[in-house]
């Protein structure tokens, strides 16, 4: 394992070497060394002898080494990233090395239009699909540099960015909508105080981009700001204007067409026919998948075919289990995802995980987690509970109490990034006959809108509890 002693974030410090230990103690396998990068961050780290070893003293001898090319076959696995879908167990997502650089290094040139000797600013963190392919690889394989930058864009001011895309001349930038959100409440002036005379193109990606936001932002750079999507599955973009072969006009809240190397059809859920024009139905990839997306799911092939192809019995057809329409001028718009997998600031999780956390403390019984819209976020978590001893509940201190060793417990086993907007304490959850849990419906009404058909409730009371739940009584 490769670590550092810590990082940072506005200003606070954030260790790491404890989480490490810790996640150590849990792992099945755990590496027989750790190699720590101290970053003078956390001075008394305490160390395990014979384990942990230090960076500096390792990679000493090792300055100036000369290493050779390792020749791969095409379809040796480069990586393994996990993502989140209907199940609380992450899908290791497992890609190649040969497609995943052609397909890299073709997005470079015609999608970002990066080249050789310049230099490339995505705001991601690494250790996302975004990362991984725009600040790591991508880049590197076009010939460009690139820029890791630690923290958030309001800090120390919100002229951060643009200061680092006037000092390091940046062409290409790529960020994610909730970073430019969160930009629109500062100051403009921040925007014109630095001279971005160098930057072609800002690309943003995984989660709607409003029309609102994307109107602000392409107003105040006076630059193409291009929406386009696709997932930690794909690796590179699925939809995309591809302005190194064409100019294309932007639509807003549209991420444009589908990229070349995919097939990609919009069926409809009822028989995988395929939808009329401003017909909201599946995103689905006509197999074969191109060059860069997944080759399977680590260790378990058959899951990748379970998970990813079973959509629809009478078409074999990757899904993304997104929802989109394409308009009568060829403009796809995606609508939300067909699954229980959320967005809350570009975070995918899946509230089936959210659920698992959420019921690892000891008083819960069961819980429903839905997603909510969230004006800054675009989503947040929100927790409906059922408590084993409802005792506590009894005062409003009581309850407060419990939400947030429930919110604590969500924190120390998915981030903090999951934790929930609020937990609210039931005695029932709406479920179907069947014992389903009726969360489209409970989502509904927790963002006041009409909660449909619900004629398969096992027990209205649940209902009830809920609206009074969600109007605070
Ligand atoms: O629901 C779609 C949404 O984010 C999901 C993929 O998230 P992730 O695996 O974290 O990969 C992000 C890589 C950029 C998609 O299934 N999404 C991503 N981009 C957009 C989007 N929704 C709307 N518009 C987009 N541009």
């Amino acid at each position: 394992m490769i670590t550092a002693d810590g990082g940072s974030r506005m200003g606070k410090k954030v260790l790491y070497k404890s989480l490490v230990d810790e996640s150590l103690k849990l792992a099945q396998s755990p590496p027989e060394k750790v190699l720590i990068f101290r970053r003078g961050l956390d001075p008394d780290m305490p160390t395990v002898a014979g384990r942990d070893v230090d960076w500096h003293e390792f990679a000493a001898p090792h300055a100036g080494a000369q290493v050779p090319c390792a020749w791969l076959e095409s379809n040796e696995p480069s990586y393994i990233l996990y993502t989140s879908g209907t199940t609380g167990k992450p899908k290791g997502v497992q890609r190649d090395v040969g497609g995943y650089c052609v397909a890299l290094a073709s997005s470079m040139e015609l999608i970002y239009c990066g080249h050789a000797g310049e230099t490339m600013f995505t705001t991601s963190d690494i250790g996302w699909v975004v990362g991984h392919s725009y600040i790591i690889y991508g880049p590197l394989i076009a010939g460009m540099t690139t820029i890791m930058y630690e923290g958030v864009p309001i800090r120390p001011d919100a002229g951060i960015w643009w200061k680092i895309v006037q000092d390091h001349k940046v062409t290409v930038m790529f960020s994610a909508p909730t970073a430019i959100r969160v930009l629109k409440k500062q100051d403009p002036a921040y925007l014109s105080k630095y001279d971005l005379g160098s930057l072609r193109h800002l690309f943003l990606a995984g989660e709607p981009l409003d029309e609102p936001t994307h109107v602000w932002i392409a107003g105040a750079l006076k630059k193409p700001v291009i929406d386009h999507y696709w997932q930690t599955e794909t690796g590179w973009p699925i939809l995309s204007a591809v302005p190194g072969v064409e100019q294309t006009r932007n639509k807003f809240g549209s991420p444009s067409f589908p990229v070349y190397g995919y097939d990609l059809q919009l069926l409809r859920e009822s028989d995988a026919s395929e939808a009329g024009p401003d017909e909201k139905a599946v995103v689905a990839i006509v197999p074969p998948l191109p060059p860069g997306v997944m080759s399977t799911v680590w260790g378990d092939d058959e899951r990748f075919v379970k998970t990813y192809f079973t959509t629809f019995a009478s078409k074999m057809v990757y899904a993304t289990f997104d929802w989109g329409i394409r308009d009568r001028d060829g403009y796809y718009f995606i609508l939300g995802r067909t699954d229980d997998v959320i967005n809350v600031a570009g975070h995918r999780l899946g509230t089936r995980e959210i659920e698992e956390a959420v019921s690892m403390h000891a008083n819960i019984a069961e819980c429903a987690v839905v997603g909510v819209a969230d004006a800054l976020k675009g989503q947040m978590p929100l927790a409906f509970a059922v408590a084993k001893d409802t005792s506590t509940l009894a005062s409003p201190e009581g309850r407060k109490q419990l939400e947030k060793e429930v919110m604590e417990t969500v924190d120390r086993q998915l981030g903090a990034i999951a934790r929930p907007k609020a937990v609210h304490f039931v005695t029932l959850l709406p479920k179907t006959r069947s014992g389903k849990t009726l969360r489209r419906a409970i989502q509904a009404l927790a963002e006041g809108r009409d909660a449909g058909d619900l004629t398969t409730i096992e027990d209205p009371a649940a209902l009830e509890q809920l609206t009074s739940a969600l109007a605070g009584k």
